[in-house]
Parts: C-alpha cells; sequence; structure tokens
C-alpha cells in the first residue's frame, strides 16, 4: 500500500518536473536539426547509428508498417539523439507530454508547449506522431473525477470533465496525430474481474470507455482509435481484451487497434509465442494491431506486467556497464522472434513502436526499481548499434 502511494505520488513529481524543466516552443533554443543537416551528417556519422550496412529502420520497413519510438519533449535539445531518431524512426510517441497530467494539470487550464515541440520536430522529419492517452489512472490529474473529499464525482460531472478534455485535446490535435491511445489499461489484472476499479470508472460507471471511444471520434472523425494495454499478449489479459473489443463493437464504436505495449523480459521465453497467437486472436475481431511500448528487459523484476503503481524496493543490476556479448545474444534472438511474428502478421499489425531511442532513455533504468541501468532497446547509451537492432535489420530484409 506505501510503495503504491508512494508510486503515485513519483509519478505525478515526475509529471511535474517534465511540466516546469521543459522548456517552451520559443523556436530559438529548441530548433532540432533541419532536415539537410540530418542528411549531411548521416553520410559522416552512418556508422554511428546504423548497422555496418548502413541501411536504417525508417529504411528497412519499406512502409510495410511504421516504425516508432517514444520521446521526451527535453530529448530534443540532443543533437545525437534527434539525428538518431529522424535516421531511424518514422513515427513518434510523446513518453509523458499528451497524458492528462502533463496537458490539463488544472481544470479549464492546458499546457499544450511540450506536446506542440514533439509535434513540430516531427513534421519537419516528415513522421506521424501517435497521441498517448486520453484517459488514464495513472499521470492524469485527480480533479478529473474525484471531488475535492477525495469521493468520486457524480456520473454526469464525470462525463463533463471526461468530454472537456477530449474535446479540447482532440481538437487541439486534429490533423496532426494519426491516432489516439483513447483508453489506456482500463482491463484488470486481477483473476475474474473485468475491468480495473479507476477513478474514471467510480464516477462514471462501467460505460466510460464506450464513452470516451465516442467523443474522441466526434472530436476527429479521421483520427485512428486504439485501446491500449500491457500483457495483453497473454491468455488472461486476452480473453478478456476480446470481451471488450466485443462490447466496443456492439455499441458501433470505432476501434482500429488493440494497443499492445509489450514490455517484454528477456526472462520470459514465451513472450513471442504469446504475441503471435494473439495477434491471431485480434485480428480474428476484426482489429488491426499496434505493438505500442516495446522493450525487452534484460534486468530481473517480479512484474510480468507494467503498472507503472507496481513498485519494487530492490532488484540486482548486475549490468551497471556494458551488456556482457552473450546476454546482448539473447536480447537479439529475442527481438529477431518478436519481428517474425510481426512480418508474419503483416497487414494486422501496421505499426511497432519502441519505448525509447537509446537505453539510457529507457523508463526501464527506473521502473520498477529506481536507478538501475537496463538495456532495454537497440541502442546503448553511446547510441552504438546493438545486436538487437542488427537481429531486426534482418528480419526485416529478408524476401
Ligand atoms: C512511463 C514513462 O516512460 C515514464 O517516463 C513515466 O515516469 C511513467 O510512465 N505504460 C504506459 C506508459 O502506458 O505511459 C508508461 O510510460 C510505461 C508503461
Amino acid at each position: 500500500m506505501d510503495s503504491t502511494l508512494s508510486a503515485r505520488t513519483f509519478a505525478r513529481l515526475v509529471a511535474t518536473a517534465l511540466m516546469v524543466s521543459v522548456p517552451r516552443a520559443n523556436g530559438q533554443t529548441d530548433a532540432p536539426p533541419p532536415r539537410a543537416r540530418v542528411a549531411a551528417e548521416s553520410a559522416a556519422g552512418v556508422k554511428a547509428t546504423t548497422d555496418a550496412s548502413g541501411e536504417t529502420l525508417r529504411g528497412a520497413v519499406k512502409g510495410r508498417f511504421l516504425i516508432g519510438a517514444a520521446l521526451m519533449s527535453r530529448q530534443l535539445n540532443d543533437p545525437k539523439l534527434t539525428d538518431l531518431v529522424a535516421q531511424q524512426f518514422d513515427c513518434l510517441t510523446g513518453e509523458n507530454e499528451f497524458k492528462p497530467a502533463s496537458l490539463q494539470p488544472a481544470p479549464g487550464r492546458f499546457n499544450f508547449a511540450p506536446a506542440d515541440r514533439i509535434i513540430d520536430f516531427a513534421q519537419r522529419q516528415n513522421m506521424r506522431v501517435v497521441g498517448h492517452t486520453l484517459c488514464w489512472h495513472n499521470q492524469s490529474p485527480a480533479w478529473m473525477f474525484r471531488g475535492a473529499d477525495g469521493k468520486p464525482l457524480a456520473r454526469d460531472e464525470g462525463l463533463r470533465n471526461l468530454k472537456g478534455h477530449i474535446d479540447a485535446v482532440v481538437g487541439h490535435f486534429k490533423g496532426k496525430v494519426i491516432g489516439w491511445d483513447v483508453v489506456n489499461e482500463a482491463i484488470s489484472d486481477e483473476g475474474d474481474e473485468y475491468l480495473r476499479n479507476t477513478p474514471a470508472r467510480r464516477a462514471i460507471g462501467d460505460d466510460y470507455i464506450i464513452k470516451a471511444f465516442e467523443f474522441a471520434h466526434v472530436a476527429d472523425p479521421g483520427a485512428e482509435l486504439y485501446y491500449n494495454d500491457y500483457a495483453n499478449e497473454y491468455a488472461g489479459k486476452r480473453a478478456k481484451t476480446i470481451r471488450l473489443i466485443r462490447e466496443l463493437k456492439s455499441r458501433g464504436v470505432r476501434l482500429d487497434a488493440v494497443g499492445m505495449q509489450c514490455h517484454l523480459k528477456l526472462s520470459d521465453p514465451d513472450g513471442p509465442e504469446q504475441l503471435d497467437q494473439a495477434i491471431t486472436a485480434y485480428a480474428g475481431e476484426g482489429v488491426k494491431v499496434v505493438i505500442s511500448e516495446l522493450d525487452v528487459d534484460v534486468l530481473a523484476r517480479g512484474n510480468r506486467g507494467a503498472d507503472v503503481a507496481a513498485r519494487e524496493r530492490a532488484g540486482a543490476n548486475p549490468y551497471p556497464g556494458d551488456l556482457p556479448p552473450d546476454v546482448a545474444e539473447r536480447q537479439a534472438t529475442y527481438y529477431r522472434r518478436v519481428f517474425e511474428v510481426v512480418r508474419k502478421h503483416a497487414g494486422v499489425v501496421t505499426r511497432v513502436t519502441l519505448w525509447g531511442t537509446h537505453d539510457g532513455t529507457s523508463w526501464l533504468n527506473n521502473w520498477p526499481v529506481r536507478g538501475r541501468t537496463n538495456h532495454a532497446l537497440l541502442w546503448d547509451r553511446a547510441l552504438q548499434p546493438k545486436p538487437a537492432l542488427k537481429a531486426v535489420l534482418g528480419v526485416l530484409a529478408a524476401p
């Protein structure tokens, strides 16, 4: 209980810190490298950021699906990082900037600047942007669904706040984002329990999910709409997700894809196999799949899911320096298996987004244990390509 509370507080502190420390988009300090500079530097620096062949992820996917990364707006101050991102990815997700606590910290007080900065960068690099997320129980301000006494708001007030947020936010980004994670992590992790008992659900009722999708569709009929969750490759959540898909469809709600976060672990060898089965199951329900937050954790963690509130107080930190070659190879094999599954489901999986860019930016350096050195992504901290990148490019190059 204590750790849950402190985690929530921590999440809020992170959000607050982001909002105050991120410089405003004033076009001066924020300017990312213009496209011409990226191109010129990539000719010289190609070995530093791609594999030996010089192939990039962005080139290798050949338009079969989008290849994305999550980033924070303040990372746009780092030209090495922006060069890597512009060369390798064609789609961005704001890691925190589009969350309710970032965008509307107080009723009617909107803070669009950090998210707009990501949009500006993406547009200049001809990249798409995905909005994450309109309704979530974390990194969301308490006022939205709770009164000053902490009790749930009445249904009509909760609905008004949900609609007000979605109208303003989806309206602001209309035509600038290709789609929205409308609701994040609404399904319960507990055995037979279907929906998580979130503040939105307590105020509005079970149909808050349907309402959120309806509001989002009206606010931008051109945007794709996703339901996003973690651990939905595994059987328990898969069945509940199928129930939700059917409920949304029976109400005539637009649902384009299930977002599968895919915070996978090297110690879970069946991850790719479960992913394969889940994609087949979701496709059978008539929806697409986006892999929305991919990483492959190399450290031990008790948690199979990705509940940001699930903190662990201690955990081994065995690789504070470089990742040993044998572990890097095992991780490469794991990534290869994931991308083989993606290729197998061509036309169903419309996007794969990595949750971060290089290992130094991964949230797994601080979750579920704070202050470890994780190595979950395709580039290392020095922005050098890892064996995992080579493995992914190999899968993408195969005929
Ligand atoms: C994480 C961010 O990466 C962190 O920077 C932040 O402190 C907490 O949230 N599932 C999600 C993402 O849907 O929004 C979470 O992102 C990771 C788990």
